[in-house]
């Protein structure tokens, strides 16, 4: 069974359809990449696997690990494991980041029946994880994101998916914005996190993130709808040629 499974997924936004029928099967242990021209939809495919208020499924089914994600709560999906990162992440002045992620470990462990981690337990933990990746314990004390450089903002993303051990873990990382070093910080944060039992799915517009995530599978997604699906050859493929074909491709 897929950890992932998409099936004919439409979505619309204020009655225009966004998706028109995307199919995806992600097993555990597989990177896949989502690549694909602006507009083509990518964000919205992250928004609606997060719950995103306004993202409606209009047709298809969306399973993770077997159950529809549709009857889930956006609570229930990330303590069944599901993890997503966005471009922009949230601000939250006055909340420290040491206490967020405590929270967010914690709600999780509580939905799941675990036991919640006590004060000096999770210090214990999120230095372990820290130190494993590198991150600054200084952060840690620093209001969520307030402030931030871009590749902070990335650490504590990495830092919070590395602590919540999701089962799939969907980054969308298209657009610009990204320099080098913030992607670096993405990329080593995946690279350490792959794991047998783990999914990523990376979305990105541009093919050189890739250089340092290697995906097993590359998608394109254009107008909707994956188009083609392929190795880690297509991503440099795509670089080589760009777009312009995918537009074409749907359009006819
Ligand atoms: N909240 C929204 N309201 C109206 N249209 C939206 C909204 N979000 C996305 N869209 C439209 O959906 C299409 C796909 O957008 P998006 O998923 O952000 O694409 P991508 O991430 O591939 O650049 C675009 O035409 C965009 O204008
Ligand atoms: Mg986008």
């Amino acid at each position: 069974m897929p950890l992932l499974e998409i099936k004919n997924l439409h979505v619309g936004i204020d009655g225009k359809e966004i998706l028109k029928g995307v199919d995806l099967s992600v097993n555990a242990g597989e990177v896949h990449a989502i690549m694909g021209p602006n507009g083509s939809g990518k964000s919205t495919l992250a928004y609606v696997l997060a719950g995103k208020a306004d993202y409606t499924p209009t047709a298809g089914e969306v399973l993770f690990n077997g159950k529809n994600i549709f009857a889930m709560e956006p609570d229930e999906r990330a303590a069944a494991g599901l993890f997503l990162a966005f471009q922009y992440p949230l601000e939250i002045p006055g909340v420290a980041t040491m206490t967020f992620l405590r929270t967010a470990l914690n709600a999780q462990r509580k939905k799941r029946g675990d036991a919640e981690l006590s004060t000096p337990e999770f210090i214990k933990k999120v230095r372990e994880v820290a130190g494993k990746l590198g991150i600054d314990q200084e952060m840690l004390r620093r209001a969520v994101n307030v402030g931030f450089s871009g590749g902070e903002k990335k650490r504590n993303e990495i830092l919070q998916m590395a602590l919540l051990e999701p089962l799939l873990a969907v980054l969308d990382e298209t657009d610009s914005g990204l320099d080098i070093d913030a992607l670096k910080i993405v990329a080593d944060g995946v690279n350490r996190l792959r794991a047998r039992e783990r999914a990523f799915v990376v979305i990105t517009h541009y093919q050189r993130l890739l250089n340092y995530i290697v995906p097993d599978v590359v998608h394109v997604l254009s107008r909707g709808r994956i188009v083609k699906t392929g190795g880690k050859e297509l991503a440099l493929e795509l670089e080589a040629r760009g777009y312009a074909e995918f537009h074409e491709e749907a359009a006819a």
